[in-house]
């Protein structure tokens, strides 16, 4: 196994060394912090890795599941091409009423979306109206419960060669432990196991934050 034990110190230097976050998003992580479900948001180098991701793979339509207050949506939007789209689905209008002053203060107001209602009505919504096959990158990233069904309908929405990415797949470790059978470690064990062996795409588990599916639909 080759790892590096992370540290405090180890992380604050690989922060250190990634590009610098667009001014706007600092601020917010600040104020997010001060909520008491501030863990919701991914760590800030995922965010980094994310929005080289949109860049390296040319994303121009992103979807992501779950925006709470707008962290992922800013760093995937800003690597957006002009004429590139972010739609974001949430159920929470105060978490995603920061998300928006804060998109608008980064320049994205005219590129992102935010779709208020259950996941899942959005998407088949999304199939109707915008049909298959119309999505270049996916972000899974709301109830755990429910990856299953954003897994199933965001693959009939992504393009071929397109991604989905599924985060918390390590869920702070638990995802092992035998004696957590949460509703919501049962769910992300079953997803793990179902692109496991799913022949429709291929997929790499990155150990990053807590853990980082990156699923590429076959050609
Ligand atoms: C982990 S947070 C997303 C964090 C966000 N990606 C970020 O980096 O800041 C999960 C979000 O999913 C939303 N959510 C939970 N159940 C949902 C559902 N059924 N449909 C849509 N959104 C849902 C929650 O309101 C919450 O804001």
């Amino acid at each position: 196994m080759k790892t590096v034990p992370m540290t405090e110190t180890v992380y604050e230097y690989l922060v250190q060394h990634q590009t610098p976050l667009h001014p706007v998003l600092p601020e917010l992580i600040a104020i997010t912090r001060q909520r008491p479900d501030a863990g919701m948001q991914i760590a800030e180098d995922q965010g980094v890795f994310m929005n080289q991701l949109v860049r390296l793979i040319g994303a121009r339509r992103i979807l992501e599941i779950g925006c709470f207050t707008g962290y992922s949506t800013i760093c995937m939007g800003l690597g957006l091409p002009e004429g590139g789209e972010i739609i974001s689905c949430d159920i929470d209008p105060e978490t995603t009423g920061i998300a928006r002053q804060y998109l608008k203060a980064a320049g994205l107001e005219k590129k992102s979306q935010i779709l208020l209602g259950p996941a899942v009505d959005t998407m088949q919504k999304l199939l109707t109206n915008r049909g298959k096959n119309s999505f270049d990158l996916i972000f899974i990233d709301a109830d755990k419960e429910n990856y299953g069904s954003y897994y199933e309908i965001g693959l009939e929405l992504l393009r071929p060669n397109g991604v989905i990415l599924a985060d918390n797949v390590l869920w702070s470790g638990r995802i092992i432990d035998p004696a957590d059978n949460t509703p919501s470690t049962e769910a992300l064990r079953r997803f793990n196991a179902v692109v496991r062996k799913d022949s429709r795409v291929e997929a790499s588990m990155l150990s990053l934050a807590d853990g980082l599916y990156m699923i590429r639909k076959k050609g």
